[in-house]
């Protein structure tokens, strides 16, 4: 997945061990390691590694710290994958990533970020309606009611 970051620079997104629609890499470790060296010669606005796929042991290949990533990686450094506003604040913390990036709570909560500063409850995401199309389950979840 490749988003574009201003007029003249790219963010690129990598999975490592995401297995979603069959994925898999013999050797992610090696694979990601050469892609994420090469990425380093262009200069992105960002490079974000999804650690989707982590906590399913060797469906998307063989397993492999996908944190390690950071360490060789020359530019902004976004992870993803199960993090809530504690678990991010802590790797960003031990400056483990410049920025998470939340998928499902976004998703239920059009209004995270104020949540997320108000410390406020989350709605809870209803499974059932991902991945199935149409906009119920993305866009019609709730914001905060004003108090
Ligand atoms: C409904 C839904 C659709 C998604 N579609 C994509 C997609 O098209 N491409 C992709 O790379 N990741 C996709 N993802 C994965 C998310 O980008 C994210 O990596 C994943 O949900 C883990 O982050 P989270 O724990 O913050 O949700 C999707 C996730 C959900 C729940």
């Amino acid at each position: 997945m490749v988003k574009v970051w201003g007029s003249e620079r790219v963010g690129l997104r990598l999975s490592p061990l995401n297995p979603f629609n069959d994925i898999k890499d013999s050797d992610p470790q090696a694979t990601f390691y050469y892609a994420v060296n090469a990425l380093n010669l262009f200069n992105l606005a960002y490079l974000h590694v999804t650690e989707m796929g982590a906590e399913a042991p060797g469906l998307g290949g063989p397993i492999f710290n996908v944190k390690e990533l950071r360490d060789i990686c020359q530019g902004i450094y976004i992870t993803n994958g199960g993090y809530d506003k504690t678990k991010a604040n802590t790797v960003l913390e031990k400056n483990e990533a410049d920025a998470v990036a939340f998928g499902v709570p976004y998703l239920a909560n059009p209004d995270l970020a104020s949540r997320f500063h108000k410390d406020a409850k989350l709605n809870i995401p209803n499974e059932k309606t991902f991945y199935v199309g149409e906009e119920k389950g993305y866009t019609d979840y709730p914001t905060m009611s004003p108090r």
